[in-house]
């Protein structure tokens, strides 16, 4: 954000509590499928956590040794932990893509990545090759009896929940059409209140242009279609993420620019080809949810800044408020650097803000939640598009300075209060996953589950965590290998072994 004092709150102390060497480690490829009851288990995993913790990420950073260039381009592959009575199985699958299984036939790289992985043979060979490649590596859903693995560029690839299998691309019966895509970011809301209190599943889709448009869609609980509503917005829309209310979807129109020339003359991948604009204001998108309730979209203005992720969002009388992780600016790709060489203490860490949006007066206010460097925001399930008390995200050791992940912090909204476990100095996490345990009476009665890269062992874990007190784990499940960095997940209540 423009106005957060940057220089001071940014400098890193001495000595970090991460090294950058271990971290580097934890983005070596994972090419191996495995599929065992897990029987290296410090603490106990608690009798009552039954179901499946689904999460999804590149599990490949090079093909057949040529590096790819940006984690983001990394083919998904899909982990599952299953729990049942005290016990643990995994299991790790790659999507079967196509373009997965035509590159690890090929041996080579086929195909150019939207974060910069070129075609081996220079410009040449990349130069008008718009296609990208689906590589299902950003999230992982259960719903309407499907597991399917998201990437918000293209349609879902549909997996078999036992085993992982590929089953192939799932239009949802006929709700997509082939080349439409399906993002990475549903909500399920718990209660619909146009559909008399059930759940529905509600995503987006991007379709860029010179202006972009936003399709709506609503999943019944079967997977049947609800509600599908299409709104043009001025300008090109870089959009990851979304939050919902009961009455709204809501968007933050990040200030960036495209120039696609370089992207189609084969010198750089798209993404490379975004440019911040810090002299532009965010724009904040306001959809109704009910295609027929005559409300028009409405639109608000805040100064610059780059949100992938919002924590949650829920109304107040005449007021919207969305908590986001927000980053002063858009940490903008370069073709000729290397991701692992990141210098994190050169780059704004991403910082929890709530944005207040009174909608009669058209304003904006802003205020922020945690200064302390965050990303990954995961509150209860049943709270989601309503008011909440608790938040859990990945976050920095130190409170101050932009690091990687290696806590997990809770945040009491309410209070202020904050309680955090760290996997400092040598564990790096991922996505808290929050699994609400059975017959809870308070909003934070749940575990938390997350996947710890751990370099002393070159491994990764699986941390339950109870999160009403954080300060020790339940339960550290040790993996025979490790899993790379991995992006999103989801829980299911069914156990899937
Ligand atoms: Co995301």
């Amino acid at each position: 954000m423009q106005n957060i004092p940057t220089q001071e709150s940014f400098s890193a102390p001495t000595t970090p509590p991460y090294n950058q060497q271990d971290w580097q480690k934890g983005y070596e490829s994972q090419p191996h499928e495995y599929d065992y009851w897990i029987d290296n288990i410090e603490g106990e995993i608690p009798p009552g956590l039954h179901g499946t913790f689904f999460r999804n990420g590149p599990g490949l950073l090079d093909i057949n040794g040529m590096p790819i260039h940006h984690p983001f381009d990394g083919d998904g592959m899909v982990c599952a932990i299953s729990f049942k009575d005290g016990k643990a199985h995994f299991r790790n699958r790659f999507v079967r893509t196509e373009g997965f299984i035509k590159e690890q036939e090929a041996g080579t790289i086929l195909y150019r990545g939207v974060f910069g992985t070129q075609k081996p043979g220079g410009w040449l060979n990349n130069a008008f090759d718009l296609q990208p490649k689906n590589i299902a590596n950003t999230n992982i859903i259960y719903w309407g009896g499907r597991l399917m693995a998201l990437w918000e560029a293209a349609e879902p690839h549909r997996l078999d929940p036992y085993t992982l299998d590929t089953m192939g691309i799932d239009y949802l019966d006929g709700i997509l059409e082939s080349g439409d895509s399906f993002a990475a970011h549903p909500w399920v809301d718990p209660s619909s209140k146009l559909d008399g209190g059930s759940p529905c599943l509600v995503n987006f889709a991007l379709k860029p242009g010179i202006s972009t448009t936003l399709v709506i869609y609503e999943l019944d609980p079967a997977g049947k279609l609800l509600r599908r509503h299409a709104h043009s917005i001025p300008g090109f829309a870089f959009i990851h993420d979304f939050a919902i209310t009961p009455n709204y979807c809501i968007f933050f129109q990040n200030t960036v620019s495209f120039n696609p020339i370089p992207f189609v003359l084969g010198f750089r991948g798209a993404a490379e080809c975004v440019k911040f604009q810090p002299d532009k204001p965010t724009r904040i998108v306001v959809i109704p949810r009910n295609p027929e309730s005559g409300e028009s979209v409405q639109f608000f203005e805040t100064p610059s800044g780059f949100v992938f992720h919002h924590a949650n969002a829920f109304e107040q009388g005449d007021e919207i408020c969305i908590d986001s992780v927000c980053y002063e600016y858009f940490p903008e790709v370069e073709p000729d650097s290397d991701f692992r060489q990141v210098d994190f203490d050169a780059l704004a860490p991403g910082q929890l803000w709530r944005f207040t949006l009174n909608l009669p007066h058209k304003t904006v206010q802003r205020q922020l939640l945690e200064p302390r460097c965050c990303e990954f925001p995961f509150a209860h399930p049943d709270q989601a598009g309503r008011p909440y008390r608790y938040l859990f995200l990945g976050a920095a050791h130190q409170h101050r300075g932009n690091a990687p992940l290696q806590a997990i912090l809770k945040l009491d909204l309410e209070t202020g209060k904050r309680q955090d476990w760290s996997a400092a100095p040598r564990g790096y996490v991922s996505e808290p996953i929050f699994v609400p345990k059975p017959d809870a009476s308070a909003e934070d009665e749940c575990w938390v589950l997350t996947m710890v890269y751990d370099a002393a062992h070159h491994r990764s874990d699986i941390v339950i965590l109870d999160g009403q007190d954080l300060s020790e784990p339940l339960a550290r499940l040790h993996l025979k290998h490790h899993i790379p960095y991995g992006l999103h997940g989801s829980w299911s209540d069914e156990c899937f072994v």
